[in-house]
């Protein structure tokens, strides 16, 4: 028996009362009433009242009288009948009567209040993490992510998946952020570098038979942080042999329907709809739509070509495109000044050079641009948007990326602000058929859209040998979309070697170059590697997505601020000298000298 307790704290109904129990745990209130004290006891599993008797002894109010916030108790007593009940409690209707009590450990003041409704700023809560853990929604989020994890474990061991674990310490991987970089002690000037993923490793596996594996993978990348993304997060990590970009997805997808009635305890019953790239940019602007609300790009370069507005019909017949949305309702909410806001808006972000507005009224439109339209091109307009009176249609004119780019921000805006989402409402989807390359500004030069073992469709493998149109090829690929989040992404790899150089050589990789970064890889290609393909989740962004969470660094047990800070360890920190020393390396920071 434990000496510590006999039930847990979220245990006791009305069928024990009578019994003789043991209680351990944290208070979370004493109150003193009417010459009674009362003690909510709290532990990870729920609260227990307990009652401490009029007629207690000395000993016992003497110690009752010392008991603060946050103490660590240990009470005896019997279970009785509940005076007040209480329904909002699972343990509402009895209350434990004590007849000895132990402090087990004493706290100081908190500096915040073990509370949900407690509105304690996010840098406090960071600096004492685990006493933040002890809030029921950070207990309840750390709890589902253990959930989440067995459910996954379970499907995967189910579907014969294998568990491979994969080095921490190793050589820079292909997934195109920077990478952290460790010094090697014993191998003078040379680094390490932690893993963006496992995406090598399990390549390799598929060579060495393995089949189907899986790894819940930590994973580094030392980008820019965001809402969510972290420097350090967790992927569901998977690759499987002889099989097709569908198969894949099958299996993804009846894992991905398990975890989620897992974690939310709803059903996704319904098949995923495989959205080509192309068409989830055009129609929402993004390549991770959020289906949940219309609110559709509409195409307008057609029209716009022969059109009396010098900003649109230049981009229209110069290789941009005019597109434009429909803010529902909003022509006597948006004032001069929302619409300048919003113009602003896409100004900066997206370099927009502007953003033109039509006001759908009883009279015909109102706008800046009204002078330049005939009547049939704002017939077409209308038409082409199916913006009725009360509307306000929102026009960009660019390249691509900067209309894309601004309307899909726009259209998002527009479902918060405007109440078009229903939160409770999940939504899968997949997005496929990615570009093999991206054209990069800053680099000029085209780069790979996934990691350069990705493999090409079928379709395009006459234009991918050709060369002459990169930015057309479309690849073997498939991300997987939760509410707007791109929540996982895979694809099916090369396995042909000689497909494997050409897509080096169009990156622009010298022979050297590929040698030196991926030539362990390369070799092991020249010895039978089966067709094979997978996918990696991000755990914790889809953890946040189906938790309605704001921020990853909420299902995240110990996250790093934006600024990628430890607030509780305070990492990353100084070193000593000493230790620079023996990595043969410098620091030019005093504060390491
Ligand atoms: P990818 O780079 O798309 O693919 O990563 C897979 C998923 O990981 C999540 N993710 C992140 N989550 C939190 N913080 C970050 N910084 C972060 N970066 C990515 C996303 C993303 O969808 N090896 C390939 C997979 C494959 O081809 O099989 C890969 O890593 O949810
Ligand atoms: P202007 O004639 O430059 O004053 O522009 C008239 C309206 O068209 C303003 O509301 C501008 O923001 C908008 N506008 C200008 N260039 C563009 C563009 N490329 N795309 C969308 N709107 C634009």
């Amino acid at each position: 028996m434990n000496i510590y307790r006999t039930h847990k704290l979220g245990d006791l109904r009305a069928e024990n009362i009578g019994e003789m129990v043991t209680l351990s745990g944290w208070v979370a209130t004493k109150r003193d009433l009417g010459g009674l004290t009362f003690i909510d006891l709290r532990d990870r599993e729920g609260v227990t009242q307990i009652v401490v008797p009029q007629d207690a002894t000395k000993e016992m109010k003497d110690i009752i009288s010392k008991i603060r916030s946050e103490y660590v108790i240990k009470v005896s007593g019997e279970v009785k009948e509940r005076f007040s009940k209480n329904n909002n409690m699972a343990t509402g209707d009895v209350e434990v009567f004590i007849t000895s009590i132990e402090i087990l450990n004493k706290s100081e003041i908190l500096p915040f209040e073990i509370s949900d409704d407690a509105n304690v700023n996010e840098n406090l809560r960071l600096k004492y993490r685990y006493l933040d853990i002890r809030r029921p929604s950070m207990m309840n989020n750390i709890r589902k992510r253990h959930d989440m994890m067995m459910a996954i474990r379970n499907y995967m061991d189910t579907n014969t998946f294998v568990e491979v674990d994969t080095p921490i310490l190793t050589k820079s991987t292909p997934e195109g952020a920077r990478d952290f970089l460790v010094p090697s002690r014993m191998n003078e000037g040379k680094f390490y570098a932690l893993p963006q993923s496992p995406q090598l490793f399990k390549q390799l596996l598929m060579i060495g038979g393995i089949e189907r594996y899986y790894q819940l993978a930590k994973c580094f990348r030392d980008e820019d942080l965001r809402a969510d993304r972290q420097l350090e997060f967790l992927q569901l990590d998977i690759e499987m042999s002889f099989v097709t970009m569908d198969d894949v997805m099958e299996y993804v997808e009846g894992l991905t329907k398990t975890v989620f009635k897992k974690v939310t305890g709803k059903k996704a019953n319904y098949s995923f709809e495989k959205m080509p790239y192309h068409e989830a940019m055009s129609r929402f602007g993004s390549d991770k739509p959020d289906v949940r609300f219309g609110i559709e790009l509409k195409d307008l370069t057609p029209m716009m070509k022969d059109c009396g507005f010098k900003a649109f019909s230049g981009v229209a017949n110069s290789g941009g495109i005019v597109n434009a949305i429909v803010a529902p309702g909003q022509a006597t909410n948006f004032s001069r000044k929302v619409l300048g806001d919003l113009e602003t808006y896409v100004k900066t972000y997206f370099k927009a050079k502007g953003l033109a507005w039509v006001k759908v009224t009883e009279d015909g439109i109102n706008s800046p641009i009204a002078k330049f339209l005939s009547e049939k091109e704002i017939a077409t307009l209308l038409s082409t948007t199916e913006a009725k009176v009360g509307d306000v249609i929102l026009i960009l004119a660019d390249k691509a990326k900067v209309v894309y780019g601004g309307l899909g921000a726009l259209r998002l805006k527009f479902g918060k602000e405007l109440g078009l989402i229903n939160e409770d409402d999940f939504k899968f989807l997949w997005v496929v058929d990615f570009p093999m390359y991206e054209w990069s500004e800053e680099e000029e030069r085209y780069k790979a859209q996934h990691h350069p073992f990705t493999s090409i469709k079928k379709e395009d493998m006459e234009m991918f040998l050709a060369g002459d149109q990169m930015d057309k090829v479309r690849t073997n690929s498939y991300d997987i979309v939760l509410n707007g989040f791109e929540i996982g992404g895979g694809s099916t790899r090369i396995h042909n070697p000689e497909v494997q150089e050409k897509v080096f050589q169009q990156l622009g990789l010298t022979e050297a170059e590929v040698k030196e970064k991926f030539g362990f890889f390369v070799e092991a290609f020249k010895y039978g590697a089966p067709p094979h393909g997978g996918l990696a989740f991000g755990i914790d962004r889809w953890l946040m997505v189906m938790l309605n969470q704001a921020s990853i660094r909420d299902v995240i047990p110990f996250p790093v601020t934006n600024k990628g800070q430890c607030l509780m360890t305070e990492a990353p920190g100084n070193v000593d000298t000493a230790q620079l020393k023996e990595l043969l390396l410098e620091s030019t920071f005093k504060e390491n000298k």
